[in-house]
This record gives structure tokens, sequence and C-alpha cells, in this order.
């Protein structure tokens, strides 16, 4: 039977008999083998997890079952959050299930419109701050060091802790560690807690091997690749439109006791993954979850990838939840009147 990350990791996580047994069975999501990408790219094992199957459509369920569980725990009612919209749209679900009520902040006009129709029809009540994320993020760190409201952004080391079961998963499904684990760094806390389960795996005697963490972020927002703070961040993957990730320690020692690397990728290059993720691998995922897949191009085709490796491709976030980033590089329909010699002619068949 299906069950949720609390209960299928219990013992990986900091939870006992008092935590309540918070679940919308998220986790267990697919690592899907690539059919094309792979073999095109010379790659003879390159797997892609399929995040955007969580109950709110990417990976912040992992880590918000531990957070609102432990919220609970310790008697909060409240949860607050600042986000590019996945967070936001994932607080809002698990608060919405365990009555509790969340307020959500996010950048004026810069998210994605279907993770603000998640956030509040979920029943968050949702707040756009003039500004950007780095500016959102600071005002509910303030907030909840004066109000009683618990936070539940990636700062909150239980968020991190549920998320590092995708590592666990990782391994459980393949039998060890891949050697390239290739994901989006925005605020910077899913590296950081792929890298702890990887390590935590590794020390238990589970994985051999560790990989190469190598982080993608969106050129007008590469903080960790330009070693400083980006005031304006731009990208068309808003999801990951951060000029000063919280948890940049956590990104860098990931990336420096891996071996990895942390690259800019174009928004060109971003939409051009995305088109070839969907056609060819028959796998919708939102703009800043295909930086990854664009950064593992370009160094596949540099020949930095050896081909025996196994790697894999985080798909942190649904395509359906940012379509409009998507459609202005596809053919639109083509609009006729309903009778099918008209249907055979267009389609010259
Ligand atoms: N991919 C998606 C789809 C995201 O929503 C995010 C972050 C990331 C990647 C980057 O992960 O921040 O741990 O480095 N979204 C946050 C939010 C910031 O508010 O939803 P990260």
């Amino acid at each position: 039977m299906r069950v949720g990350v609390l209960e299928r990791y219990r013992e990986w996580l900091p939870v006992d008999e008092r935590t309540p047994p918070v679940s919308l069975l998220e986790g267990s999501t697919p690592l899907v083998p690539s059919r094309n990408i792979g073999p095109a790219l010379g790659l003879e094992r390159l797997y892609f997890k399929c995040e955007g199957l969580n109950p709110t459509g990417s990976f912040k369920d992992r880590g918000m079952v531990v957070a609102v569980a432990k919220a609970m725990e310790e008697g909060a009612r409240v949860l607050v959050c600042a986000s590019t919209g996945n967070t936001s749209a994932s607080a809002a679900a698990y608060a919405a299930s365990q009555r509790l009520r969340a307020i959500v902040v996010v950048p004026a006009g810069e998210i994605a419109m279907n993770k603000l129709s998640q956030a509040l029809m979920y029943g968050a009540k949702v707040v756009a701050l003039r500004g950007n994320f780095d500016e959102a993020l600071r005002t509910v760190r303030e907030l909840a060091a004066h109000y009683p409201v618990a936070l539940v952004n990636s700062v909150n080391p239980y968020r991190l802790e549920g998320q590092k079961t995708a590592a666990f998963e990782i391994v459980d499904a393949l039998g060890d560690a891949p050697d390239y684990l290739v994901l989006p760094v925005g605020n910077a806390g899913n590296i950081t807690a792929y890298w702890k389960g990887f390590r935590e795996y590794h020390q238990a005697g589970r994985c051999r091997v560790l990989p190469r963490m190598v982080g993608a972020q969106a050129e007008g927002a590469a903080p960790i690749v330009q070693g400083r703070v980006v005031e304006q961040p731009r990208t068309v993957a808003s999801a990951i439109r951060i000029g000063n990730p919280a948890s940049w320690e956590g990104a860098t020692t990931a990336r420096d006791q891996s071996g990895g690397l942390i690259d800019a990728v174009t928004d060109t290059e971003i939409l051009q993954a995305q088109v070839l993720l969907a056609s060819s691998e028959g796998l919708f995922a939102e703009p800043a979850s295909c930086a990854p897949l664009a950064l593992l191009v370009r160094l596949a085709r540099q020949g930095r990838i050896d081909a025996q490796s196994t790697t894999v491709v985080v798909l942190t976030g649904n395509g359906l939840k940012d379509p409009d980033a998507a459609l202005g590089n596809v053919e639109p329909p083509v609009e006729l009147d309903g009778d099918a010699r008209a249907l055979a002619k267009a389609l010259k068949l």
C-alpha cells in the first residue's frame, strides 16, 4: 500500500509518537529511464526523478509534510512562508488538510498563475508583496521572529529533513547512488537536502558511491555562480528567480564536498530543454525543472559526462504549473471547420 514520507522513512526522520501523522501520500515518485535524450547524448543510464507527481505538483510536499507535522507537534496553528509559488501551494494544501491557517507571501506579479490558484483554492491567505522573493523571505522571517506563527520555508530544518527522502528513494530504486545528481538551484534548500540524504545513506552503508552534485541556476538569477548577491534576479523560470539564496552555504558545501559544480544556463537553453523533454520523453516539467537538463545537455556535448555513468535529473515541478512560459515555443493549434476532408488536407494526409 502507498504511504507518505513520514511513514516510509520514519526511522530517518526526527519524528516520534507525539508527531501527528500528517500525509497527502507525498513522495514515492517515479524514476523514469530516459528513452531518447540519454541515447542522443551518448549517456547509457539517464533517469528523470519526476517530483511533479507529488500531491501539489512539486517536490516541496516532501519537506512540507515534516515541517507541518513538527509545527503541529509544537502547538502551532498558523503557518507562514514566502514563495516563488510552489512552497505556497504546498503549505496551503497541508494547512487545509490539518485545518491550520496558512499565510503565504509572494512577490507581486512574479509567480505563475496556476501556483497562485492552488494557494487560493486550498484556502490560504495570499499576500502579494511589492518586491522580489528575497524581500518576501526577509519579511516573513521577521514576522516569525516576533509573532506566534510557524515559518515553513526551507530555512526551517524540518523542510530539509523531509526533502532528503528523495535521495533515499533514488538509492532504493537504483540499488546505489547515481554518479551525477543534476537539479535546479534557487533558494538552495533542495541541493542541501539531497546531499544530506546521500551522505546519511552512505554512512549507513546503503550506497557505495556518493554522487557529484550538479546544480543549475538561471543566468539572470545566478548568485552562487557569480559569487555575489543579485539584486534584481531575472529569468523565465520564476520558481528560481532568487538573488540571495538562504541555503547558499549548503549549496557550495554540497558542490565542493561532492566534487560537483554549479553553473548557469540561459532562458533560451531552459525553454529549449523544456520542449526537448516534453516532446522526446513525454515528460512535461516547469521551466525551473528544465534548467538542469539544459546544463546536462551542455556538459554532455562538451564530453564532460562519462558515457557509462548513471545520471539522475530531478524534475522538481510539473509543467502544468506554468504553461504560459512554455507555449511561446510550440506551434499554436490550427483552427478548422469540422470536416474530415478539410482536416485531411490541413494534415497533408
Ligand atoms: N524547482 C522548483 C519547481 C521550485 O519551485 C524551486 C523552489 C526550485 C526548483 C529550487 O529549489 O529553492 O530548494 O533551491 N521554489 C521555492 C518556492 C523557492 O517558493 O516555491 P531550492
